[in-house]
């Protein structure tokens, strides 16, 4: 594997979520796999997740660990060609993602989408860069539409803790008082609808997700209707993809209380992390049994030890 980007670079979704569950049991079998080779985690945007887990996946695996907060700690990049760069931007992403791949074997990269442009959004054009110019594999740690390591755990946690063969899985969409991106349910979308389960999507109206990701899904604007009989409930907001970025009025009914999960079959609640208490997800459902965001979390190791692992197979 030279590239983790999407659901579409795995071509057995099964037999990965097999072995990272292998390795939840072995988690050092490996180590010598990744002996003197070095992986660098480039972060454009905040993480505590992403971050951690990706680096205790790779030295698991022996690898020695590189991070760079380019948003901190970097200089500022240039993106656009045929610029003359006389503004506030000091590197050009064409030099500083080739110089990381001199330095680096595997390259993690998390990039944010603005929010402002979708075109330029949806086409993932720093992300893309970042795989152009820097010679090395790269794996995603976040993209302008997707999130695939976080997509991978949550798979693997469903395959886990399910007790039926095909649980019913519901993406439900939460409220937020700011803009967030369309990566996590995108993503989420598309792993599921490549997963043994029956999926639905539930979320107000005007806030469709962009067809790409979610061919397969049942779709609802009526939460309990979607809830009904669900074995999993994946708890997420985010942003309108039309128009683009902006947030609807209205929908704070949307939060899901104990009351709302009397329908479900004894649901599990996941949420990728971070969340706001109250707003998007209730304290008593976070606190509560039904809750399993941390186990989900703690799978984070275990996804991105996976992936890790194939590429290095491939050198
Ligand atoms: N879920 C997730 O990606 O968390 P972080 O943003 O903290 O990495």
């Amino acid at each position: 594997m030279k590239l983790f980007s999407s659901v579409h670079d795995v071509p057995d979704v099964k037999a990965l979520v097999k072995e990272a569950l292998h390795l939840k049991e072995f988690p050092y079998a490996f180590k010598a796999l990744g002996e003197n080779k070095t992986m660098a985690l480039v972060f454009l945007n905040p993480s505590l997740r992403t971050r951690m887990s990706t680096q205790k996946a790779a030295l698991n695996l022996g690898m020695n660990v590189m991070v760079l907060n380019m948003d901190k700690e970097g200089w500022a990049l240039e993106l656009r060609d045929n610029v003359i760069m006389n503004g506030t931007t000091v590197e050009h992403i064409r030099e500083a993602a080739a110089v990381m791949g001199e330095y680096a074997d595997i390259i993690g990269v998390r990039s944010f989408p603005g929010l402002k442009d979708r075109e330029e959004d949806y086409s993932e054009m720093i992300f893309n860069k970042f795989v152009q110019f820097c010679g090395v594999p790269v794996v995603s740690l976040e993209s302008a539409t997707r999130h695939p390591l976080q997509s991978l755990a949550d798979l693997i946690t469903i395959e886990e803790l399910k007790t039926i063969t095909r649980p019913k899985v519901v993406l439900t969409w939460a409220p937020h008082i700011k803009p967030l991106p369309q990566a996590v349910p995108n993503s989420f979308a598309e792993w599921m609808c490549r997963g043994e389960v029956d999926f639905t999507i539930a979320h107000p109206k005007g806030y469709d997700l962009c067809t790409d990701f979610t061919q397969g899904a049942t779709i609802t604007h009526n939460q309990d209707e979607a809830l009904a009989d669900a074995d999993f409930i994946y708890v997420k907001n985010w942003s309108a993809y039309e128009p683009y970025g902006q947030i609807l009025p209205g929908n704070e009914d949307w939060m899901l209380t104990n009351e709302k999960l009397k329908i479900t079959n004894s649901g599990k609640i996941m949420h990728c992390l971070p969340v706001r208490r109250d707003l998007e997800l209730s304290s008593e459902i976070l606190d509560g049994e039904s809750s399993i965001v941390v186990h989900e979390a703690g799978n984070r190791v275990w996804a991105a030890q996976a992936v890790i692992k194939r590429m290095l197979e491939g050198f």
